[in-house]
């Protein structure tokens, strides 16, 4: 059988957004299968526990033999290594990702130059969406539902407006 071409998508998917879902989409285009690596990062605060961030994608994406999640702590190289994959996916929405992105891939080529990092172009709709701004706009009363999948939405509510 020929070898199944896999790449790596990490992130904190502090929630999940449709930019991501975008992007997988685009990933599997190319690649027969796609691991969401969702980073555990002891030092950093989250919204949603790791437990949580994985259910929330694994509720989404149902099929584990193209899309599978996982998590990783660490270095990202050491992670990929493990796995025997050589891709990173990552999505690039504007310039301002640029720098960030660059600097990160050329990081890691530093560590293991046998790693490739290859991007994807969300959709324009999705080019200033981030986990970061989905979460402020609930905390201040705005309305996010048609930029998280309806999960998100509802564990956004369960956390900034629990029923009395
Ligand atoms: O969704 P994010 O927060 O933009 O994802 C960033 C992520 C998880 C890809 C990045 O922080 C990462 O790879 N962290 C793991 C630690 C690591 O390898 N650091 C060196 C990067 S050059």
């Amino acid at each position: 059988m020929p070898k199944k071409n896999i790449a790596v998508y990490p992130g904190s998917y502090d929630p999940l957004t449709n930019g991501h879902i975008d992007i997988i989409e685009r990933g599997l285009k190319i690649f027969d299968k796609i691991i969401v690596a969702v980073l555990k990062n002891p030092d950093k605060t989250y919204l949603f526990s790791l437990e949580e961030r994985q259910q929330i994608l694994r509720s989404v994406f149902k099929d584990p033999q193209r899309i599978e999640i996982d998590h990783f702590e660490g270095l990202l190289v050491d992670y990929v290594n493990r796995k025997g994959i050589n891709t990173v996916v990552r999505g690039l929405r504007a310039i301002s990702d640029f720098e960030i992105e660059f600097q990160m891939a050329m990081m890691n080529r530093k560590i293991e130059p046998r790693i490739e990092t290859i991007f994807f172009v969300p959709s324009d709709a999705y080019s200033f969406l981030s986990s970061k701004l989905v979460k402020e706009i609930y905390q201040l009363g705005g309305e996010v539902s048609s930029l998280v999948p309806q999960i998100v939405d509802l564990k956004l509510k369960e956390k900034f407006r629990p029923q009395k």
